[in-house]
């Protein structure tokens, strides 16, 4: 059978997925093939915890980049990683987000290569929080995902779904058809 060619969505787009310590870390993995499928170049971020999750070498061999996940790390030629990788961008997409990463985010932090990143950038931002339901209904985590909407960041928001705890809520990531289409929807905007 013909496999029926459809137009790319998302040719010439350079994509940050940044990823951080969230348990759906391992769904990432096919939101970056699905991605690449659309046309985007891709280029994996990780925080510290996010790297117990899944190794980097999954996501370097996916992307067909390497991964950044220390800031002091040098690229071939002398630049500075973390303004190298801001500048590249068209969107910054953090997925999973955990509430640590959206708080560090919220105030500005610059502790790490992910939210040094995301503040040296001026690409638009699209955020896909997955926690527990107590983290995602705390009020420290509803005031900062509110601060961050504010200056424009962009978010998928969580769905009701079986959380790792045991229970049923809302703060389940959503399914990564989801999340394409709002990143093709956040990239088409002017
Ligand atoms: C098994 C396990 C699963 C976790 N899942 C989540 C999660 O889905 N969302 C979340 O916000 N934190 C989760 N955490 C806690 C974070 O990993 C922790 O807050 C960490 O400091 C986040 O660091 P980062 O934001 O720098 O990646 C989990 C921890 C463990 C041990």
């Amino acid at each position: 059978m013909v496999k029926k060619r459809i137009a790319k969505r998302l040719p010439k787009k350079t994509i940050l997925l940044c990823l951080s310590g969230s348990i759906a870390l391992y769904k990432s993995c096919d939101l970056l093939r699905d991605l690449k499928e659309e046309g985007a170049d891709v280029f994996c971020l990780m925080t510290k915890s996010a790297q117990q999750f899944v190794s980097s070498l999954t996501f370097h061999a996916l992307s067909g980049h390497p991964v950044y996940a220390d800031p002091f790390s040098e690229l071939t030629d002398w630049s500075v990683l973390h303004t190298t990788l801001a500048d590249k961008a068209d969107l910054v997409l953090i997925c999973p987000a955990s509430a640590n990463i959206i708080a560090r985010l919220a105030n500005g932090m610059a502790d790490d290569i992910v939210t040094s990143t995301v503040l040296a950038s001026r690409a638009k931002v699209l955020v896909v929080p997955a926690m527990n339901d107590n983290m995602f209904a705390h009020p420290v985590t509803k005031e900062n995902i509110a601060k961050l909407k504010s200056i424009g960041y962009h978010f998928v928001e969580p769905v009701k779904g079986n959380l790792v705890c045991g229970r049923e809520g809302m703060g389940h990531i959503p399914e990564n058809q989801a999340i394409l289409e709002s990143v093709c929807s956040v990239l088409s905007r002017k």
